[in-house]
């Protein structure tokens, strides 16, 4: 997909379909619509008054063969009422925009800059968009696949804000990139991503990219003493495995080196404390946590920032057998901690441990591990938000703005000690299980306690990470959620 800007009217912009969003009953003759409404001869005028045209949001308006305009066919997008966040609005118009267009095959898009907010912003948001919604998942579908055959993006702008609206264009186009990788990932089915699979992806990342990346295979795993993540992979037949992908900047590294740590967890069974049967074929995305680091390198790998970067992702498939772990067993973990496992569903946790204490012996000095942790978290949150805890306030808050900022939404939890309790065991260090209160934060707590004093934030993107039916903006199966806050975070943008 090539992607150009162009600075020129709306009504001058050539493409196969223009998206153009509007508010909420938004005043067409005096707003930024009011040349493309001259243009068509007071076209969207008279649809608003004939009551066709309201900018409710996700609304469509297509118009064919639209006379005035250079573009063959006009779709308008409802952005619903005006909010505080104009480009989180246009990029969700965008999406759907795109999105309306599938089957239909035409193959240049180009979107409209109403001008509000930050150009580099609106930029990149519109890059993404286009790149993100132009991806359907129909990947084994051997006929009537809903891919879009969106060839070329045209970003309509100003020449005052063109240059930036291109450099934010690069800049979303690489996070896009970086998004469908994860989502391509994610939507994998178990089968067709095992845990070497799941390394073989990453080393092809890591390859393309210029990254280096290190596969710990069991022998391995089992010399340097990764009970916790053998203990999990220990019931199924496909082998753990710790994967390392590591960006080392061209100059000087400056400041700390950064861990991403992602569960991948292929397919979560529930092991012995097997899962209900309804809807355990979502759990083919417990891996979208490592799939969001795997995303987010890829991006980072091509944007270049002055600072170490380490994704380590522990991946294993968690299944019931003669083998596996069972509740009451004890692990001892490479931190050197025992954990006594009550639940063999709370496995993420357990992987995640032993990634968190080999990130710090790599040398990361500030952690953020991203995972599909807990149903609590669904409960709580739902879809909508993440759910953050950390360590340090400075770290979080550094994390909650940067998502801020892309439009990731993150709520923090709170951390206190005294959720410490509810993760005590009788006869080990600690357990995997805290009981039913506060699920999501005492699965967090445990994670606190394999990082030390490293400044450390743990997202849980249980809810977020996968949409289950399909919406105008963006098609079911993995979203992304992640990969824009970790790449915001690494490389952040002068604005
Ligand atoms: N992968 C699941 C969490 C999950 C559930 C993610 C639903 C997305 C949707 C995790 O491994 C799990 O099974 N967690 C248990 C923890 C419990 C046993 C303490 C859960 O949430 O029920
Ligand atoms: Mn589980
Ligand atoms: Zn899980």
């Amino acid at each position: 997909m090539k992607t150009d800007i162009l600075a020129a009217s709306l009504n001058a912009t050539p493409a196969d379909v223009l998206i153009v969003p509007l508010y909420r009953n938004e005043a067409i003759a005096d707003g930024p619509l009011a040349e493309l409404d001259a243009a068509l001869g007071g076209g969207l005028r008279e649809l608003v008054d004939a009551g066709d045209l309201h900018g409710r949001r996700d609304e469509v308006t297509y118009l064919h063969a639209p006379a005035g305009i250079a573009a063959k066919r006009l779709v308008l997008v409802g952005m619903g009422e005006p909010t505080t966040s104009p480009l989180e609005q246009i990029r969700r118009a965008f999406m759907t925009g795109v999105r309306f267009m599938r089957g239909k095959r035409h193959s240049a898009i180009a979107v409209a800059d109403r001008g509000e907010g930050s150009a580099l912003r609106f930029g990149e948001m519109a890059a993404e968009a286009v790149a993100v919604a132009a991806v359907d998942l129909s990947a084994y579908k051997t006929e009537d696949r809903n891919d879009l055959h969106v060839e070329s993006v045209t970003i309509q702008t100003t020449t005052e804000r063109e240059a930036d609206v291109r450099r934010g264009a690069e800049r979303g186009r690489i996070i896009a990139d970086g998004m469908n990788l994860t989502r391509s990932l994610g939507n994998e089915p178990g089968d067709h991503l095992t845990p070497p699979m799941l390394a073989e992806r990453t080393a092809e990342m890591a390859a393309a990219n210029g990254l280096t990346c290190e596969i710990l295979d069991e022998s391995r795993l089992k010399e340097m003493g990764m009970g916790a993540l053998l203990g999990v992979a220990r019931g199924s037949e496909e082998p753990a495995r710790l994967i390392v992908v590591r960006y080392e900047p061209e100059g000087e590294a400056v400041g700390e080196t950064w861990g991403f740590v992602g569960k991948g967890i292929t397919f979560d069974s529930g092991g012995i404390s097997i899962k209900p049967r309804e809807g355990m074929e979502w759990m083919k995305y417990d891996m979208c946590g490592a799939g969001a680091v795997v995303g987010a390198m890829s991006a980072i790998a091509k944007l270049r920032p002055n600072r170490r970067v380490l994704g380590v992702i522990a991946a294993a498939e968690n299944m019931p057998s003669g083998r596996a772990i069972k509740p009451g067993d004890v692990l001892r973990s490479y931190s050197g901690k025992t954990i006594e496992v009550l639940n063999t569903d709370a496995e993420g946790r357990l992987v995640l441990s032993d990634a968190l204490t080999y990130a710090q012996e790599l040398g990361a000095t500030r952690l953020v591990d991203l995972a599909t942790l807990t149903g609590a978290c669904v409960v709580a949150l739902g879809h909508v938000y993440a759910g953050l805890m950390s360590n340090d306030q400075a770290w979080a808050e550094d994390i909650l703005a940067a998502g801020g900022r892309v439009g990731e939404k993150l709520w923090q939890l709170p951390m206190d000690k005294a959720y410490r309790e509810q993760v005590k065991s009788d006869i080990a260090d600690i357990k995997n299980l805290g009981g039913r209160a506060a699920g999501t934060i005492t699965a967090g707590y445990f994670l606190r306690e394999f990082v030390g004093s490293t400044p450390w934030a743990h997202l849980d993107i249980a809810g977020t990470a996968w949409i289950e039916d399909d919406r105008p903006c963006i098609a079911r199966g993995a979203s992304g959620f992640g990969v824009p806050t970790l790449v915001e975070l690494a490389a952040p943008v002068a604005e």
